[in-house]
């Protein structure tokens, strides 16, 4: 059986990661979703509420769970028997910090392969954080993330 993990901050969730986690499950037979704990970036949603919010929203990808994660990703991978990483690349700057944590977990681990997967041109110029920033500046983000968490991001940013 063919495992794969599919990490990051995910502070939200946004229609190009969930193109790629799709994308990833018909590829897998299996794929997890690690959501980082990350002391040094203050996130918008805690953890928790990120792992609640992806579970509610892959529910009908039967394939796919979510686990939150601390620490190194390689660990996680051991611990849930998993060699692949896979990363969705939208650009060339990107590229440059994928390639260096590909670089990473190999040298951290060389049975760990990063693969990537190229974002569809409409979701090129999609990221997290010019969703929190439109949000936050009262403009619309339909479209650009999952329907379902746009009432958890607007009451966020109102509560801020
Ligand atoms: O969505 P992001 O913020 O680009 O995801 C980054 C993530 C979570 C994939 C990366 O920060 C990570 O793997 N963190 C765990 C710590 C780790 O393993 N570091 C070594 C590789 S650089």
């Amino acid at each position: 059986m063919k495992k794969a993990i599919c990490p990051g901050s995910f502070d939200p969730i946004t229609n190009g990661h969930l193109d790629i986690i799709e994308r990833a499950s018909r590829v897998f037979d299996e794929l997890i979703v690690g959501v980082v704990v990350n002391p040094e970036k203050k996130c918008l949603f805690s953890v928790d509420e990120r792992v609640e919010q992806i579970k509610n929203i892959v529910k009908n990808l039967t394939n796919v769970k979510v686990k939150k994660f601390s620490g190194l990703l390689v660990h996680l991978m051991n611990e849930e028997n998993v060699t692949v990483i896979v990363k969705g690349l939208r650009s060339v700057s990107d590229f440059e910090y994928e390639f260096q944590m590909a670089s990473m977990n190999n040298k951290l681990d060389p049975s760990k392969e990063t693969i990537f997967m190229m974002a569809k041109a409409e979701y090129c110029y999609i990221s997290s954080s010019s969703v929190k920033q439109v949000a936050m500046l009262g403009g619309v983000i339909n479209g650009l993330v999952p329907e379902e968490i746009i009432p958890d991001i607007i009451k966020k940013i109102n509560l801020k």
